[in-house]
């Protein structure tokens, strides 16, 4: 069953000049009890998506077009009053600073029983205590800490305390945006395990936001791979680390570290992902793309579907298979970019 279904989403922000189209025309679906990445560097319009589905954008940012269906209704349609109903109850989310979403005049124990006792009027109080013990233990925080408040707590016992928070009334839903950041890597790895275990516990289904790829590997079973506001790949994760399609997938998936390959250099892309207000014309990768033609910065690519299902907005991935992927190990190729070429001449003082 399907729980999510985003359709030509466009979320924009209101600026000075033209508005900053972070989110710009994003389809997908999320099954029920399936785990989605969202990959891709800072500025992508990874954060907006996941705060457009669950309704929390600021003043300035709006859905511009598109839909966004949760257990067959459309989010955008309905009213704020509505759409609290659905905050918490059936999406929650684990936002990227654990600090700002928790109340610090509050205890975590004041705002998990509120959150319960607001979308599940008929529980009693005692049910609630146990409610809040019971995810205490979960997240394997002590559960006679949970009177204390969001600044008595370290910032990785918030981060777990925030997950609690999130899982308490067992979501369909959780969007989780960097939700170990603030981790040791030790500390990531139980945090993810636990929250896959509470998760198949009561089935819910789960958006990871990181740009961390080896988050997604281990956690997710598809990945979509955003750029500039659009998905640049999106598929099985296997497939999109295994053998992906999109040369920023492929240059991505080179700048982390791979542990069979730890002789290897880092590879880094060269330039920044573009100015939302004002995108390129064709592809917005074009730019940093080794791959990229006259067609790429003319031309917006539509998807190519490639295998069972896995889709590329890339013009050449056709062309791919037949030596860019293979190529793309070499920092070389990924010095002969736009971009790159850009880098160095400032570097030389030419321009
Ligand atoms: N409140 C805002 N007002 C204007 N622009 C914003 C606002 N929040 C985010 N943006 C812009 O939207 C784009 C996407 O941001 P964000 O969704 O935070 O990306 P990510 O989570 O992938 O790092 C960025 O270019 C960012 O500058
Ligand atoms: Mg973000």
């Amino acid at each position: 069953m399907t729980v999510l279904d985003v359709n030509d989403l466009e979320v924009y922000y209101e600026t000075d000049g033209a508005p900053a189209q972070a989110v710009d025309g994003v389809s997908f679906t999320i099954e029920e009890g399936e785990n989605i990445g969202i990959v891709g560097e800072s500025g992508c319009g990874k954060t907006t998506l996941a705060k457009a589905i669950i309704g929390i954008l600021p003043d300035e940012g709006y859905v511009n077009a598109g839909s966004i269906e949760f257990d067959g209704t459309d989010l955008t349609e309905v009213s704020e009053a509505e759409r609290r109903r659905y905050k918490w109850d059936e999406i929650s989310m684990i936002a990227q600073s654990a600090m700002n979403s928790l109340d610090p005049v509050y205890t975590i124990r004041e705002q998990i029983v509120e959150a319960i006792e607001t979308h599940r009027p008929g529980t009693g109080r005692t049910e609630s205590e146990e409610i809040v013990s019971e995810m205490f233990d979960l997240v394997g925080l002590d559960p006679n800490r949970a009177d204390d408040y969001p600044h008595q707590f370290s910032g990785g016992m918030r981060q777990r305390a925030m997950i609690a928070m999130a899982l308490a009334l067992e979501p369909s839903l959780v969007l989780a945006d960097e939700p170990t950041t603030a981790l040791d890597v030790i500390m990531q790895d139980q945090i993810l395990k636990r929250i896959g275990e509470i998760q198949s516990e009561i089935n819910s289904s789960m958006m990871v936001i990181t740009h961390d790829v080896s988050v997604v590997a281990e956690t997710c079973d598809r990945v979509i791979v955003m750029y500039a506001g659009q998905i640049a790949e999106e598929g099985p994760v296997e497939e999109i680390f295994g053998q992906p399609y999109h040369p920023y997938t492929i240059g991505l998936k080179r700048a982390f570290p791979n542990i069979r390959r730890s002789d290897q250099d880092l590879l880094s892309i060269a330039g920044y992902p573009p100015e939302l207000a004002d995108p390129p014309d064709g592809c917005r990768f074009a730019e940093r793309c080794p791959m990229a033609t006259d067609r790429c910065r003319n031309e917006v690519p539509t998807a190519h579907h490639m295998g069972d299902d896995l889709r590329t907005y890339c013009h050449y991935a056709d062309e791919v298979d037949a030596g860019f992927r293979g190529r793309a190990d070499d920092p070389e190729t990924w010095a002969d970019t736009e971009a790159a070429r850009d880098a160095r001449s400032v570097a030389e003082g030419d321009d």
